[in-house]
């Protein structure tokens, strides 16, 4: 039986948005991508291989998923595992409340640390990034805190993430608002695969893609809020535009995904710098000063309940914590 090992990760939004593979083995995306880690939803996994189990045991917030439902996890595994072991799996989603908010980018992150230092590796945070991408692309870039760019590389090799701020000195937050915490009904490896299968702007959207980047890094790297707000907010809605002009189009939006864009509009239209962004599924994140929150926050609450609004700050990159003694 190795020694446990348990590794904390954080979510993160992207700014301008990962959405759609050039190989899907490999995990290599058709485009780099760029995010923020969040202080406020992170994963707790803890990994330990064990040569007397018989398949792997995952338990997911106190559930033990089934072998179908762990699927993903077990190839995961097989990146690492010592001498073919099998390994206890206990993994816990922190997220304020049953949000929807959880994601793949904070667990694969976390199973990436946790597991590869269960199998004795003492992986840099590049080599983490790069393993954490083959169980979820925007795991790559919850290896670190901050602002984080996944550069999309042409092959195993080069498709890492590398930060860009990492402590991000900055007063700067994400109101999250919670519109449907549901699981999606399309998830974002098919809504992506579909998009770049049948979306005739997919094309295009790869050259938004690269002139976003190059506009947001100064953006960020000079600290203007505006330009950052504005090449996020159109970055998010030509993302949605290859959902709705897909064959057969979807979309994530739901009815109040709509009226809350349109309420950090008149937000904006009366002098209140904030930008929103959605990723695949309804929820609503704001970016804004921290000086704003108040009117924000009361704006967003009386609309759709002070439950529903979460506040998150920039947060930081991977942790290892000590295993639990009982494990
Ligand atoms: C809209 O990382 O969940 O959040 O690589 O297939 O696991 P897989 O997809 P995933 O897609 C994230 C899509 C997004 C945009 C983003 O985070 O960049």
């Amino acid at each position: 039986m190795t020694p446990a090992a348990t590794a904390r990760a954080h979510t993160n939004i992207a700014l301008v948005k990962y959405w759609g593979k050039a190989d899907t083995t490999q995990m290599l995306p058709q485009t780099s991508s760029l995010s923020l880690t969040l202080d406020q939803f992170y994963t707790d996994t803890t990994v330990q291989f064990d040569s007397a189990l018989t398949a792997d045991e995952v338990t997911l917030n106190d559930d033990r998923l089934s072998p179908q439902a762990s699927g993903k996890v077990q190839r995961f595994l097989d990146l690492v595992r010592p001498d073919g072991q099998f390994a206890r799996v206990q993994s816990t989603n922190h997220v304020p409340t049953a949000a929807g908010l959880a994601s793949s980018a904070s667990a694969f992150a976390a199973l990436a640390g946790a597991a590869s230092r269960a199998a004795g590796l003492d992986l840099t945070r590049t080599e983490l990034s790069r393993l954490a991408r083959h169980g979820s692309g925007s795991a790559t870039r919850s290896i670190f805190g901050g602002f984080a760019e996944w550069t999309a590389g042409t092959d195993d090799q080069s498709s890492v993430a590398h930060p860009i701020d990492e402590t991000v000195d900055w007063p700067i937050a994400v109101v999250a608002l919670v519109l449907n915490a549901h699981q999606k009904k399309v998830s974002s490896r098919q809504g992506m695969q579909s998009s770049v299968d049948t979306s005739p702007f997919y094309p295009a959207w790869k050259d938004v893609v690269a002139h976003d980047l190059a506009a947001i890094r100064p953006a960020i790297a000079t600290h203007d809020f505006q330009q950052m707000g504005e090449i996020l907010e159109s970055n998010a809605m030509r993302m949605h535009a290859l959902t709705l002009s897909a064959n057969p189009p979807f979309t994530y939006f739901n009815g109040d995904s709509l009226v809350a864009m349109q309420a950090v509009q008149d937000l904006r239209d009366a002098g209140t710098a904030c930008y929103y962004t959605l990723d695949a599924g309804p929820n609503v994140k704001l970016f804004c000063q921290t000086k704003d929150l108040p009117k924000i926050t009361q704006t967003m609450a009386d609309l759709f309940g002070s439950e529903h609004v979460i506040v998150a700050h920039p947060g930081p990159g991977i942790q290892f914590l000590s295993s639990p003694a009982k494990f």
